[in-house]
């Protein structure tokens, strides 16, 4: 592998500037407006898969957005490695924030800034780019396929449906995902474990029309106004959850996990200081690290209701909403959970006002194993390019397709993520480092070398 080193200092521009090319397509899968472009992203993976030297490349339709589907293939007697990544990004809005258009990317001080840079164009493409290396040089050591879907910012509704209709075409020995971020450039970190995700909408009315807020304000309901009274009430003065039920299927975790978490790199006077906040918040007795990777949790995403144009006008609403997502760990079930704040937020809601409940999409929580040959090669192939031996961690994020394989395909993965938490994944001005990118495209090749070493001398 040493040799795709020259190899790969040849190509840095141009696997730049590919990669910029992918960035300029706004492939916004929650947004209809962009279906068009979303396509033309998975044709773009699917012709970039050709170039890179696979047997075959297919765009797979769904029920949603396509699968890109491409392999090559080897030999029966040496493992099978299934890359997944995804081509749809989030929107990008707010766009006023943004330094630059978020869909004109730019290289500027060592980044790369567009949506999608990390998430998940920029860590899908480093793949594409260290296969390619790697046959171009003769040098893949074992079988690939590429599964690289167009709906993971929506949930991947469709995807259960599809793995399970393409058993045969999606078996392997491991799924290789880069799509988390690690601790720092130079502290390379693993992810082994993501949070599930329930997310719903609720709809409280109070009377049947807008009213004039002199003329019924103070008789009647105000719906925005008890809608924050309910939501206020979802967490007490621990910040725990108040939904009854809510914690029963939480899995402890072990002392030695969290004495683990305990010791990872982490300064909170940095963490503060980063988001410009004077005080951390979160549940009781847990630790920073802790309240985002290993304990559920409830968060508004967005809520509305009533005159929020120029200017002020004087209304009593008839209607307030809000979106609602809850981070899930390990043992919850997203369904379930959902079931529970439905029941819960009914019956907390006064006679004075109705309520509606919508489910959007969920996914259940994952843990990863570390003793497994292909985190240890993933180990591995990090210590050689990084020097360091890297750090396993939780993190908080949501992949449900991690679980969901496991399920149904009964294969497991390896969180290879290589961006940071500040490269500011669906916010504005999201970024991509180079070095992120490059030493992502040097590490990849590293992995594929152990695994199939360690898989075959098993
Ligand atoms: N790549 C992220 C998940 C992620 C980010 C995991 C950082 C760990 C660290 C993924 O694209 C994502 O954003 N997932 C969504 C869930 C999905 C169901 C919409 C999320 O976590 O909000
Ligand atoms: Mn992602
Ligand atoms: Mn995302």
């Amino acid at each position: 592998m040493n040799t795709l080193q020259p190899y790969l200092e040849q190509n840095k521009e141009k696997y730049l500037n590919e990669l910029l090319e992918l960035l300029r397509i706004p492939s916004i899968s929650a947004d209809e407006k962009y279906a068009a472009d979303v396509n033309r992203a998975a044709l773009f993976v699917k012709e970039q898969l050709l170039n890179a030297g696979v047997d075959k490349a297919e765009i797979c339709e769904t029920n949603g957005y396509p699968v890109v589907y491409a392999e090559k293939f080897l030999d029966a007697k040496l493992p099978t490695v299934l890359v997944y990544g995804h081509y749809d990004v989030q929107p990008a809005d707010p766009l006023d924030l943004w330094t630059s258009p978020p869909f004109e990317p730019v290289v500027k001080d060592g980044n790369i800034y567009a949506r999608g840079a990390c998430d998940d164009k920029g860590q899908m493409y480093m793949h594409v780019k260290a296969f390619e290396m790697m046959v171009k040089n003769n040098v893949l050591p074992c079988n690939v396929k590429f599964m690289i879907e167009g709906e993971e910012e929506v949930g991947s509704v469709n995807l259960e449906a599809f793995a399970e209709a393409n058993r045969e075409k999606l078996k392997a020995d491991v799924m290789l995902i880069s799509d988390t971020s690690m601790i720092a450039n130079d502290v390379p970190s693993i992810t082994t474990g993501l949070r599930g995700l329930a997310y719903l909408e609720v709809e409280v009315t109070g009377p049947n029309l807008d009213l004039h807020s002199g003329v019924y304000g103070g008789a009647v309901a105000n719906p925005i106004n008890i809608l924050c009274d309910m939501i206020s009430s979802l967490h007490d003065a621990d910040r725990r959850i108040t939904i009854p039920g809510f914690y029963d299927d939480v899995d402890d975790v072990s002392k030695e996990e969290r004495d683990m978490m305990a010791s990872a790199p982490f300064s909170l006077d940095d963490y503060k200081a980063d988001l410009g906040i004077n005080e951390e918040l979160g549940e009781k007795n847990f630790s920073t690290l802790e309240r985002v990777s290993i304990r559920p949790t409830l968060d508004v995403n967005g809520i509305w209701g009533g005159y929020i144009g120029q200017g002020a006008k004087t209304v009593l609403p008839s209607k307030a909403h809000a979106k609602i997502s809850m981070r899930l760990v390990p043992n919850q079930k997203n369904e379930k959970i959902m079931q529970l704040f439905e029941a819960h937020f009914k019956k907390i809601a006064p006679p004075y006002v109705k309520v509606k409940v919508m489910p959007h999409h969920g996914g259940e929580a994952a843990v990863t194993p570390t003793t497994s040959v292909a985190y240890k090669a993933a180990s591995k192939a990090m210590e050689q390019t990084f020097g360091k031996t890297p750090i396993p961690l939780r993190t908080g994020g949501s992949i449900p397709l991690v679980t969901m394989f496991e399920e149904v395909l009964g294969i497991k993965s390896v969180l290879f993520g290589f961006g940071l938490d500040s490269d500011a994944i669906h916010s504005p001005n999201e970024k991509f480092g180079l070095f992120n990118y490059y030493k992502g495209i040097e590490t990849i090749p590293w992995f594929y070398k152990y695994f199939t070493e360690m898989s075959v001398g098993n």
